[in-house]
This record gives C-alpha cells, structure tokens and sequence, in this order.
C-alpha cells in the first residue's frame, strides 16, 4: 500500500504596500471618524498600493518571499493558484503573470474566486491534489488591490478594506501534519449582499454600469455581520471535529480578518480566550483574501506559530461564501537559504524577466514575419497558423 501524502505548510511570505491611509485621513473623505471605526470595527489603519502596484505584484513579491522560506527553486512549483477577486485583468489569470514572473516554467497557472474565503478554498483544493499523488509543490497566493474597486464615498464600506498579498508553498511530506481537515461552504441566496455588480456577462462594463456606481463593492454590512457571526465559529468547529481533535488542541485561531467583534463572537462561540486568536485587522483592514496568509506571516514572524501546533484558519465573505482549515504547522523555522543561494535566486528572477521579454519579442517578429510572407492567422483561409503576437498585456514587477 503506498504510503500516505501529507500537504506541509514549508514556505509562507506576505506583502503589504508602503503606504498607509489612516482612519483620520478616511475621516476627511467622508462623514465618518476614528472613534466610530475603531468601535464599529477594530480597524485603525490600512494599507493602499500605489499606482504602480497591482494585485500581480503583491502577489508576486509575498510569493518570492514563501519561496525563500521553503528554500525552493521556482521550477520545481507544480501548480500556482492565485486567490483574488481583483486580478489585474477579466482574463488572463493573474496566476500566469505570477507564473512568468517568478520563471515558473514548469507550473500550470489559474486564479481562484471565491471572494474573502478565497485563501482556504485555495488551499484545500492544493492540500487535495499534493494527498492524491497529482503534485509535490503548489504555491497558493492570497492577494487584492480592493483600493480600486472602493466606492471612496461610501463611509459603510471604505473604511474596511485595505491591499496586501500573502503566500504559503505546500509541499508532499510523509510526516503526518500540513493541512489536516477542511470545510468549504456557500449560500449563494446572499449573492446580492456582497456585490461589485459591473463589469461580468450580467451587467458588461459600459458608461451605465460606471455612471451608475457598478463596478464598485456593494454590501450590505449588517446582513454580511450577521451571517459571517453565524458561520464563523461553526465552521471553525467543524474543522476541529473532523480531525478528531477538540479545542484544546488548538494553539493559534487565525480568523479572517474583517471586524474585531466578528472575531470576538466567534471566539467566544468556540469557548477560546481571545489571547490564542490572532488579529492584526487594526493594521491592514479587511484584505479580502489576502488576510489570512498575511495574518498568519506575522504569527510566525511574531512566534505566535511554532512547529507541531495546531491553527484554525476560518473565513468568510463574498457569495456567501465560508471555509476553514486545521492545520499542523511542520516546518523547523531554521530551514532557510544561506544569502549565496538568496543571490542566486535573485539572479534568475532577473533572468525570468528577460527571458520573458525575449518570448514576447520572438512572437512579435514571428508574427511581422508572418505578415510580409503575405500569412495570417486566420483558420478560416487555410492560411499558416503563427503565433498571435497578442501576448504583450504591458505589465510589470
Ligand atoms: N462612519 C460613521 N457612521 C457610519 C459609518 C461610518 N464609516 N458607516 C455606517 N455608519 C452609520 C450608519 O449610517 C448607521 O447610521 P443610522 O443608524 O443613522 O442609520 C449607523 O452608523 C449604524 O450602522 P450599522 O450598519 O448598523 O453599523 P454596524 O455596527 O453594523 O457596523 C459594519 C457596520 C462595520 C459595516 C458592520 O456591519 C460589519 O462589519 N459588517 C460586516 C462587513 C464585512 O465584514 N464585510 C466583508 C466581507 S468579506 C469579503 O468577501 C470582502
């Protein structure tokens, strides 16, 4: 019998932008204030890219640093899931410039939309494939630019989000731990409740969606806070339950991080005393599905995470969605590159980039080639079929 696959958490990283917009600054936006916030929510501050900054770049960043902490080679990933309902655009997949960037070459690529709970969904699915036998390492990557589709004169919902990406690299281990039981979740009568309405096959982009406010998050707070104190604890239970365990064991409660009385009511569900839960909303806001791995980087910057205990992560959000994850954190923290390998990794992700403009600059003439020869790409014609040229969206790390 072939022996069991465990996913182990080995690499995590996390990006926040420089830039952090105060609740006072927010304050001379809209009719709100910094007590109000602070009392409603928890938060004090969040971060905000700048206009250089995307959601593939974040991502990009906080995945480089996972990869150091696993000290693995970008080529060896199997897989990239990137966890966003911001990509940089409808299509391609922001996975795939993460794929490029980082010189990825042998990795498939997708997104993954599953609003707030994205991250979970993200890792469950890659904790699935590793037990199967199908992969040895995914990275999965929690990141949003939610500052770009803020309403900033909406006071209910533009003082609670905020930017950041986080990462963890999972990798095949036979050393029971990793991910250990998972639940994913959804109620989708609550589509409306958490909505940025433009901009999908519905309602396409157009001046009427712009005018009108569409393209922007639409929520309804108290009804999202009444299901996300519903479903928090629940969920989080459900998980303990399914892997045999009861809440004792539990060293670290990762919720997502969105309203620090969410977080309170589920704590208190669960009977846990709120120093074994992490919250580190007052910094960053809501980051959608970036919160997670970027709170749980800081627990293990912090010390908060040490090797054989056992997190809960829970989120919920956008949908309605949940999901939660017990995981046994297994990695010795001293597993690091020494800065030669750090150089050399450095190095490649220079070489990923030029290697990446060589294939863009090929298509190109190929495709001019093509056309003096009189060729074109059209089936319909029986005419040879070259590359498409196409490929160049522009971006950059
Ligand atoms: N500043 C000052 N007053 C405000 C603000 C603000 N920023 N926002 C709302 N108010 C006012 C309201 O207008 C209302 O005034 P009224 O009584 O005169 O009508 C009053 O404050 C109370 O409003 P409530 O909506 O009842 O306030 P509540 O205590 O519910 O807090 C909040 C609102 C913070 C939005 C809360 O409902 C919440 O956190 N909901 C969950 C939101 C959430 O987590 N969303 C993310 C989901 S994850 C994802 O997928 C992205």
């Amino acid at each position: 019998m072939a022996a069991r696959r465990y996913a182990a958490v080995v690499g995590w990283g996390k990006y926040v932008p420089q830039r952090v917009m105060t609740n006072d600054e927010l304050a001379t936006m809209v009719d709100t204030s910094d007590e109000w916030i602070r009392q409603r929510t928890g938060i004090l501050e969040r971060r905000i890219a700048d206009l250089k900054e995307f959601t593939s770049t974040m991502a990009i960043r906080a995945a480089r640093a996972a990869l150091r902490v696993a000290a693995l080679d970008p080529d060896r990933l199997d897989l990239i899931i990137v966890c966003t309902v911001t990509g940089d655009y409808p299509f391609p997949a922001t996975a795939s410039l993460v794929q490029d960037a980082l010189g990825a070459s042998h990795a498939g690529a997708f997104d993954l939309a599953a609003g707030c709970s994205g991250f979970i969904y993200g890792l469950s699915l890659a904790s699935q494939m590793i037990a199967a036998g199908a992969y040895d390492n995914i990275l999965v990557i929690g990141a949003e630019t939610l500052s770009r589709i803020i309403d900033w004169s909406d006071r209910q919902t533009c003082v609670l989000f905020g930017d950041g990406a986080g990462a963890f690299v999972l990798q095949a281990s036979d050393q029971p731990g990793g991910v250990i039981s998972f639940t994913l979740g959804s109620d989708g009568s609550g589509a409306d409740l958490l909505i940025m309405p433009g901009g999908g096959s519905r309602h396409p982009f157009n001046e009427t969606t712009l005018a009108n406010g569409m393209t922007k998050i639409r929520m309804n707070g108290r009804e999202v806070f009444r299901f996300a104190t519903r479903i928090m604890g629940r969920a989080a239970k459900e998980v303990i339950d399914r892997a045999g365990l009861d809440i004792d064991h539990v060293e670290l409660f990762v919720p997502h991080q969105a309203n620090l009385r969410i977080i309170s009511t589920a704590a208190k569900f669960l009977g846990l005393p709120m120093d074994r839960v992490y919250v580190n909303l007052d910094r960053y806001g809501n980051t959608s599905a970036a919160s997670v791995p970027i709170a749980v980087c800081e627990a293990v910057e912090e010390g908060r995470i040490k090797p054989g205990d056992h997190i809960v992560l829970v989120a919920f959000g956008a949908g309605l969605s949940w999901a939660a994850a017990l995981i046994q954190w297994a990695v010795p923290p001293e597993r690091r590159w020494p800065w030669w390998r750090r150089l050399l990794q450095w190095l490649r992700y220079r070489y990923a980039r030029v290697k990446s403009f060589r294939q863009r600059v090929v298509r190109k003439l190929g495709s001019l080639w093509n056309r003096l020869l009189g060729r074109n790409g059209n089936m319909g014609n029986g005419a040879v079929r070259g590359q498409s040229g196409g490929g160049d969206t522009g971006w950059q790390t």
